[in-house]
């Protein structure tokens, strides 16, 4: 029998039923602290699904991520499966992530066979694994994703993107000098590298002022604002580098991940310029960028290397054994690095985006003021999670009077910054001894913070490791990385490319998003 579940927003008051349902579904359950969180996250996609006699029978919790939808928790209890509770709550959670554009991505028991039915009815295919992901059984997790889009119940294919094409060949097949292009959030950005990675001009254009209002990056006003600036910004960075269109060698650009509006701009430019001057083009992941930035930094920066990415975006850390071969060691549970500043920030009552303001306040603060948790401490995982002590920071100034705020923020910004940077270099050290790297990088947008910058070169000449910290420019989003990356990643020859399409959620270690059938 199905019956009609309507879906809405979960509240507090549902944290009970919600718990009790979470219990019955799973061996090793959600606590209650972690369904009080969600309801005050920002973030948080939370619905239940509810009718009128039988209450709240199942909710779904997801998470909003720029780049991609999660969906972290699927239960119904036990006496109303099988009636269509489910299928509601996922329907309105992929029809609204279509909505945004996001791809959808979740990981899954392997064993779970109900679970994964489901999923792969509302298009999720499976794209990898994350090892010894569930603590309990140290089973492996099945990561799904479901794409842009992707048919529901009942229909075919949901269309999985194939593996990129091309060979290592950059630097060899180079004639001149590269234009790189990058678009994928809220810069605009071009640079000209020399063949040998040198870099001739790094031009960012930033729409931090267009998106404070706002108080975060609107995906729409993004695109358009790329739209109005980047034949202006790649000109300019033509014109610093003293080259002609006719001079290059070829164009790299980033295809993702990011917003797909904002890294349409710049593809749509970079496949122009390219096709107009019969040039190869070099699709890049952005991911690969901010690991190149390490590169421009530090050519000789001897292999493997473990490197901290840390942006608005990601917090991951990434095995880099070459410079075209990563994996993905860790990375964050919920918030990015970033997103915890900036919303620490937004709490404190400083500006847009707040990580640099709250970095700079905390400099006159005590950081042992206030203890705020380091999450995952003594797991051995190389994994993060910030989402506990930005919530932690939200109940300590809550409850403050207006005064004590005002009198402590720097002792309150300095204990907060130290937690989230203690987490992330503790890690990043842990991770670079564990995989017997011999150097230890660090890139992204929270790689200017002062602090982590100061500690990660203390910590890890003290383990031993070499370590490289890029100068300011080559961390936050720009085109010299994404240059950097292009010479050691594949090409695509003449008019091949004119295919190829940005993906929101690229995956590390993927250079482009090419159809199987591309010959
Ligand atoms: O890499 P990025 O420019 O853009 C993304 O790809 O997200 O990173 C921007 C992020 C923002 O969250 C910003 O607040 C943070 O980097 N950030 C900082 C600092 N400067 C920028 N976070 C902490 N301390 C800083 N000094
Ligand atoms: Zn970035």
């Amino acid at each position: 029998m199905r019956v009609n579940f309507a879906v809405r927003q979960m509240q507090f008051k549902d944290v009970p039923a919600v718990l009790a349902i979470e219990r019955q579904s799973f061996g090793m359950p959600w606590t209650r602290q972690m369904f009080e969180d969600e309801v005050h996250q920002v973030l948080a996609w939370r619905q239940v699904a509810q009718n009128d006699s039988e209450g709240v029978a199942g909710f779904l919790l997801g998470r909003e991520y720029p780049d991609a939808w999660h969906l972290m928790d699927l239960a119904v209890a036990p006496r109303a499966r099988r009636r269509g509770a489910a299928d509601s709550l996922v329907a309105a959670f992929v029809a609204t992530a279509d909505q945004a554009e996001r791809p959808v991505f979740l990981e899954v028991r392997p064993k779970n066979a109900e679970a994964m039915a489901l999923y792969e009815k509302w298009g999720f295919t499976a794209v990898g694994l994350r090892k010894r992901y569930y603590t309990d059984t140290g089973e492996d997790a099945l990561v799904m994703m479901r794409p842009v889009g992707a048919a529901g119940p009942g229909a075919g294919d949901p269309g999985a993107a194939g593996a990129a094409r091309g060979g290592i060949d950059g630097r060899r097949r180079l004639r001149g000098p590269l234009l790189a292009i990058e678009s994928s959030c809220d810069d605009s950005s071009a640079a000209v590298l020399s063949p040998d990675g040198d870099v001739l001009s790094n031009v960012v254009h930033s729409q931090d002022a267009i998106h404070e209002r706002y108080g975060g990056v609107v995906p729409e006003v993004a695109s358009r604002a790329h739209v109005e600036r980047m034949t202006a910004v790649v000109r300019e960075a033509l014109a610093q580098a003293g080259a002609g269109a006719t001079d290059l060698g070829g164009v790299a650009v980033t295809v993702g991940p990011g917003l797909i509006g904002a890294l349409l701009v710049g593809v749509q430019t970079a496949k122009a310029i390219a096709w107009a001057h019969r040039l190869p083009l070099f699709p890049v992941n952005h991911l690969h960028g901010h690991l190149a930035a390490v590169w421009l930094a530090d050519h000789d920066a001897p292999l493997p290397m473990v490197t901290l990415v840390a942006s608005g975006g990601h917090t991951s850390l990434v095995g880099v054994d070459d410079w075209t071969s990563f994996r993905l060691l860790g990375q964050t549970l919920d918030d990015a690095a970033g997103e915890a500043f900036d919303k620490g920030a937004r709490l404190l009552g400083l500006g847009y985006p707040g990580g640099r303001e709250l970095d700079r306040l905390a400099e006159e603060g005590d950081p042992k003021a206030f203890a705020f948790p380091v999450a995952l401490k003594r797991s051995p995982r190389p994994d993060f999670s910030f989402s506990g002590v930005k919530t932690a920071l939200f109940y300590l100034l809550r409850d403050m009077s207006a005064e004590e705020r005002a009198a402590r923020a720097a002792d309150v910004a300095a204990s907060y910054r130290e937690a989230i940077v203690e987490a992330l270099v503790s890690k990043s050290v842990k991770a670079a001894k564990a995989e017997g790297a011999r150097s230890l990088g660090v890139a992204g947008g929270v790689a200017a913070n002062s602090l982590l910058r100061r500690r990660l070169v203390e910590r890890g000449e003290a383990a031993g490791l070499h370590v490289v910290v890029p100068p300011f420019a080559y961390c936050t989003d720009n085109a010299a990385m994404i240059g950097a990356a292009a010479l050691a990643g594949p090409s695509l020859p003449y008019p091949d490319y004119l295919d190829v399409d940005p993906s929101a959620s690229l995956p590390l270690g993927r250079w482009s998003t090419l159809p199987d059938s591309h010959p």
